[in-house]
């Protein structure tokens, strides 16, 4: 059975890089995954007094994010950190405390920056709160992906052969770690 990831992707920008290295990894998957990019730009700031009263985006994206087999976070760095956005929407998706929708999903962390770090501070921001609420973070291989300004063409495709074999091997490993976590 084809395993149904969702993407959570760490900036709301249209061009994002980002965004286009999550579409390139959708495209470059085995037809026995699917990847969904799943949208984090609505979710209201988190508050537990709105979970009285849920918001629709709130309700939305537990539901997508519930029903998945797991998750990959493809994000940039901000100031050696997870964006805001992408840190609110895996504040909401970890809430109301012990109904959280990632505790136990496998998923994996993939940064990017034009930079040559690749965002790996983002990175390991993440992977801490993801530790802290018992998501089954892949931990090798990692993915730090540097120059990404330059890595696509107008059309929004991967230039470079050697950065899509790793995103190849990324993904067929993720997809690995995911099955044998479902068998576990
Ligand atoms: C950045 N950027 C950045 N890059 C980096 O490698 N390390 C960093 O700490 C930061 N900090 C940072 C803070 C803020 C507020 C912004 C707006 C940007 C640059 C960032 O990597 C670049 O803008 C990317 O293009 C953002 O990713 P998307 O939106 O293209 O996916």
């Amino acid at each position: 059975q084809a395993i149904e990831v969702v993407v959570l992707v760490g900036s709301v920008r249209k061009k994002s890089f980002n965004r286009m290295l999550a579409q390139s990894l959708a495209e470059l998957v085995a037809p026995s995954m699917s990847l969904r990019i799943v949208e984090i730009s609505d979710l209201s700031y988190y508050n537990d007094e709105l979970e009285a009263d849920l918001p629709a985006s709130w309700q939305r994206i537990r539901q997508e994010v519930g029903a998945a087999d797991a998750v990959l976070f493809v994000t940039p760095e901000y100031n050696r950190s997870v964006p805001a956005v992408l840190k609110n929407a895996v504040d909401v998706l970890s809430r109301p405390y012990g109904k959280s929708v990632l505790a136990g999903k496998p998923a994996a962390v993939i940064s990017s920056s034009p930079g040559a770090l690749g965002g790996f501070g983002a990175n390991h921001h993440l992977r801490q709160s993801l530790v802290g609420i018992g998501v089954n973070t892949m931990p090798t291989p990692e993915a730090y992906i540097g120059g990404i300004a330059t890595a696509f063409d107008e059309q929004g495709k991967l230039v470079n052969a050697s950065t899509k074999e790793f995103l190849q091997t990324f993904i067929k490993a993720f997809e690995q770690w995911v099955r044998r976590s479902k068998s576990a």
